[in-house]
């Protein structure tokens, strides 16, 4: 990340207005996290940085974190059979089943591997009934959790995210980890080396309500995972995509999904993310399962839905609403970062009505596409440019330069009319072996 040599006005960088310019501006250190944490860090992933992004040309636009994208695989979550009655809330009180989609993802930046970023997974659920927490979606039949594969997080709050993300976007990165140790020592616990993202455990990191009374974090735990073509090739930058790709095509995976509920407030915090709520003092109980089958996630269209899919923990009924600053801000960071993605992508903002069907009929896939575009052309072996000719005999020695001039017409070619071959010359010495080339 760079440092930012902008001046600017401190009225240019209210923490009430957005500025938006293009190329974006980085807002100069407090980044109002001191004021308003949560416009500031609007202001940083949406504004700035996601906006970066997209100013440098980055097409499609993306999202400003988890932009890695491992795969997208429909699904299906069952709640849990004979329930007890005291977890039958919210989601897990209405239907037995709903369709899934679901978003593997990394927290990297382009050009960086897949090995030890932090591993994602957002999972939005269809047809859920009742009105939901986020506006303008409140109608909207989805309801989202998003996981990551760390069980605490870095910040205990929207200040402290807000602090930790100006300094280090202002390269006082090192500066702020050596002032707060835990933040330091809780980021070098997240470089794990993940084998597959389906043979990882997932956790919401921040809690939700329950109903009126209780709180819980989810969490999601691999029960069943199809086997792996090969083991990981770590030295592979997209290795995870590989290996989930691999092993949908095999089997099916299954993931048991389970709250933790909140047993001692002091111990259990609400509002301080790096405190791990102990899963010795609060085993998590499985209250679902969620079943990805058998499937090809490279068939067309199933990457670009995904990908243009919104997750956001405020898609969500009031009796699983999320707590705590850090959910506060993630609700108007999510909904301006993917509205601004929708938008320069030309995608409408809107949750879907329906899930994407997981074939184009029954028993029929999505036809294949034929992919036209030219993304690359090279010349290969790379051994020098030169006319092939079709004369049978006759060459002429063609230097690759402008001095000495062209000879007069009618020398390139023999006494046929064919055009002579194009000899190279190497330093002094001519080569009289026709020169293999893809021009003529
Ligand atoms: C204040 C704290 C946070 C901020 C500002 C933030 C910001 C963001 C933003 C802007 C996006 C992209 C949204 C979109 O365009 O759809 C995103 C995605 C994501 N975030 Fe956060 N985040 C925060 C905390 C967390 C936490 C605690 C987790 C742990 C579970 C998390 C996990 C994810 C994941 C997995 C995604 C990708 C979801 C998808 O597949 O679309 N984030 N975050």
């Amino acid at each position: 990340m760079s440092s930012p040599n902008e001046s600017s006005s401190p009225a240019s960088h209210g923490c009430t207005a957005t500025p938006i310019t293009l190329p974006p501006r980085l807002p100069p250190s407090p980044c109002c996290c001191d004021s308003d944490p949560i416009t500031g860090l609007k202001q940083l992933f949406v504004d700035y940085f996601q906006g970066k992004g997209m100013a440098a040309g980055r097409d499609p636009a993306t999202r400003p974190v988890f932009l890695r994208l491992h795969g997208v695989a429909h699904g299906r979550f069952t709640v849990a059979p004979n329930l007890p009655d005291v977890h039958k809330v919210g989601v897990f009180a209405q239907a037995r089943e709903y369709s899934a989609w679901v978003r593997f993802s990394a927290d990297v930046q382009p050009g960086v591997p897949d090995l030890k970023g932090t591993t994602g997974i957002g999972i939005k659920l269809f047809g859920v009934a009742g009105p939901k927490l986020l506006e303008p979606d409140q109608d909207a039949s989805t309801h989202d959790f998003i996981l990551q594969n760390h069980d605490v997080f870095f910040a205990d709050t929207a200040k402290d995210m807000c602090e930790f993300t100006c300094q280090s976007l202002h390269d006082k990165r090192d500066e702020y980890l050596n002032e707060h140790p835990v933040t330091a020592q809780i980021l070098k616990e997240m470089e794990k080396r993940v084998e597959s993202a389906l043979t990882t455990p997932y956790w919401s990191v921040l809690p939700s309500r329950f109903g009126d009374a209780r709180f819980v974090k989810y969490k999601l735990e691999p029960l069943e995972t199809p086997p792996a073509d090969a083991p990981p090739n770590f030295d592979d930058p997209f290795y995870l995509r590989a290996d989930l790709h691999a092993r949908l095509r095999r089997g099916a995976a299954r993931f048991r999904f389970m709250v933790q509920f909140q047993t001692d407030e002091r111990e259990m915090p609400l509002d301080a993310a790096t405190v791990r709520w102990s899963e010795q003092a609060s085993p998590p109980v499985e209250v679902g399962i969620l079943e990805l089958p058998l499937q090809d996630l490279d068939a067309r269209g199933q990457s670009a839905y995904g990908e243009n899919l919104a997750y956001n923990t405020w898609h969500a009924l009031a009796a699983h609403m999320p707590v705590g600053s850090l959910a506060d801000a993630r609700k108007d960071a999510y909904r301006a970062s993917a509205g601004n993605r929708r938008n320069v992508n030309g995608v409408p903002l809107a949750e879907p009505a329906e899930p994407r069907p997981p074939q184009y009929a029954p028993g029929v896939d999505y036809p294949a596409a034929v992919d036209t575009r030219i993304v690359r052309a090279a010349i290969h072996p790379a051994i020098g440019i030169a006319r092939v000719g079709n004369s049978a005999t006759e060459y002429y020695v063609g230097p690759q330069v402008l001095d000495p001039s062209p000879m007069p017409p009618g020398f390139y070619r023999d006494a046929t009319g064919a055009l002579k071959r194009e000899a190279r010359s190497s330093g002094s010495t001519a080569t009289t072996r026709p020169a293999t080339s893809c021009a003529s």
